[in-house]
């Protein structure tokens, strides 16, 4: 009997090989008959290594990383370590010494996560994401540093209305985005407008004006840039943190905490930096001294850089200091609208909404399995 279990048994077991086998060369054929046909995510076959659900989740997030890319780029061109002098580099210099050195490393990390992502999803047998066909806008058109305004681009950085809510929610101890909570903007009309945070022309760059200080509409661009520089990361800080309660394979569970721990990084960097943001008026566009105005409520002081405790998931239990929002529910399409909210796509074609509200929603779909 024990002998027919076990020659049972090894039949299975062959039956199971030959079956995986199979499985894994049919994968091989989807995920090559998906890379030219279709957007939807490959892995309902557990043996080409991940779900569907992870790979929805990495699908939306290498759209995220490849979009941060794309405006990262443009703001290390204008003004990273390698940009020439100019009003809007010491402009952003105003905010802080390294602030070109920071640019440019946020660059190389968002091309870093991109580059990842889409190589992972490629080994495990899921359609990496291009939006190559989406690089339709044009850019800043300043000819002062070569290849600028030839470039086309994902992303528009020059018709911005900048939330920065994310100021005052990382300072308040009682309320929490997930509870309901909404909060009051830091710089409330760099919200309401439409603002560039790069120099749109030459005129705006002023190429090789190292005076201080800088041109009062310069420096707005500048502080403009510092700000949305912060909003963006934070985004990428819910944005991970979320994700990472939806994915089912430990691999990418940790994909999804390496990569989010970066994001939290650069949103950290970036508040402490826009808290220097040169307090002015340019037309409609006001900033705020946020270190000097006292009587300064605690929602506003800049040198208040670590998040507050709050209320965390419910009133019973003791406040918490905390990444913040971090609720799962329409979280991809949350980060899309306010990324569209931002301004971020104006003059994008009605396909590229098509295409970033479906891989949204099927980001949403996923859930974490047993
Ligand atoms: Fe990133
Ligand atoms: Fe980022």
């Amino acid at each position: 009997m024990k002998q027919i279990e076990s020659t049972t048994q090894k039949r299975a077991n062959r039956r199971s090989f030959l079956k995986n086998g199979i499985a894994a060369a049919g994968a091989v054929t989807v995920g090559a008959g998906l890379l030219s046909n279709g957007l939807s995510a490959l892995g309902a076959d557990q043996n080409a290594g991940i779900s569907e659900g992870d790979a929805a989740v990495l699908q939306f997030l290498a759209t995220a990383e490849i979009l941060e890319t794309d405006l990262w780029q443009q703001y290390t061109e204008l003004g990273g370590q390698n940009a020439p002098d100019s009003g809007y580099k010491t402009g952003l210099q105003q905010l802080d010494g390294d602030m070109p050195q920071y640019i440019s490393d946020n660059t190389d990390d968002e091309m870093s996560h991109e580059l990842f992502i889409n190589a992972y999803l490629k080994s495990k047998g899921a359609k990496p994401v291009d939006l190559e066909p989406f690089r339709i806008l044009e850019g800043s058109q300043v000819t002062d540093i070569p290849g600028v305004a030839s470039r086309k681009r994902l992303t528009n950085l020059m018709q911005l209305s900048v939330d920065t809510s994310w100021w005052t929610r990382y300072r308040s101890d009682s309320q929490n985005p997930d509870l309901g909570d909404t909060f009051p903007n830091a710089v409330p009309t760099l919200a309401t407008g439409k603002f560039t945070a790069i120099p749109r022309n030459n005129a705006e760059l002023e190429i090789g004006n190292t005076i201080v200080p800088v041109d009062t509409h310069v420096q707005a661009i500048a502080n403009t840039a510092g700000f949305h520089f912060a909003f963006i990361e934070q985004g990428g800080t819910s944005l991970y943190a979320a994700m990472a309660q939806k994915v089912t394979n430990l691999e990418v569970l940790r994909i999804v905490l390496s990569i989010g721990g970066t994001e939290i990084m650069h949103f950290q960097t970036w508040h402490d930096k826009a808290g220097n943001a040169v307090p002015l008026t340019d037309g409609a566009l006001v900033f705020p001294d946020l270190t000097n105005d006292i009587p300064q409520p605690e929602t506003l002081q800049s040198n208040l850089i670590m998040p507050e405790p709050t209320i965390f998931l419910s009133q019973k239990f003791p406040v918490c200091s905390i990444i913040r929002p971090t609720a799962t529910k329409g979280v991809a399409t949350g980060a899309a609208k306010a990324l569209t909210n931002d301004g971020l796509f104006i003059g994008q074609t009605p396909s590229f909404f098509e295409f970033l509200s479906d891989l949204a929603a099927e980001a949403d779909a996923a859930n974490r399995e047993a």
